[in-house]
């Protein structure tokens, strides 16, 4: 519904769309956030230490790669540039340790981003 959300939390999802998918769901940030309303996103950067690099590059959306699954990993620049359209309150690199149900433990550094709707008038 449009205009009817005050919040939208994405954590660690958009790194796995797709380039198209990435624009759909900002499209749909868009529309869905009231005007000052938040989002929250995390997404891998370029500097994740793990993942980044691993598998083969795809040509076609630069900074991402196949392996066992699609990865897109961010530049600070895409990031400020992509979200354009919010007044950013937050942008930071966050490295943390992320421990799974498998026992494996994986090493991440993933963009923080919090920022609010800008009005059409802005
Ligand atoms: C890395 S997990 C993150 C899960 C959770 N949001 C968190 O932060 O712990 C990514 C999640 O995105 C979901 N997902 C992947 N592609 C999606 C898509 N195109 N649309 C909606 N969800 C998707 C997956 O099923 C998975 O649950």
């Amino acid at each position: 519904v449009e205009g009817k959300y005050d919040v939208v939390f994405a954590s660690n999802l958009y790194q796995l769309l797709r380039l198209d998918e990435r624009t759909k769901l900002r499209e749909a940030v868009k529309l869905c956030l009231k005007t000052d309303g938040t989002l929250f996103i995390s997404t891998l950067s370029i500097n994740d230490p793990q993942h980044y690099g691993i598998g083969t590059r795809i040509d076609s959306d630069i900074n991402s790669f196949q392996d066992e699954k699609f990865l897109h990993f961010c530049t600070q620049d895409e990031i400020e540039r992509d979200f354009c359209f919010l007044r950013i309150n937050e942008l930071s690199e966050q490295e943390y340790y992320e421990h799974r149900s498998t026992g494996e433990t994986h090493h991440h550094i993933s963009w923080m981003l919090s920022g609010t709707l800008k009005s059409s008038n802005d």
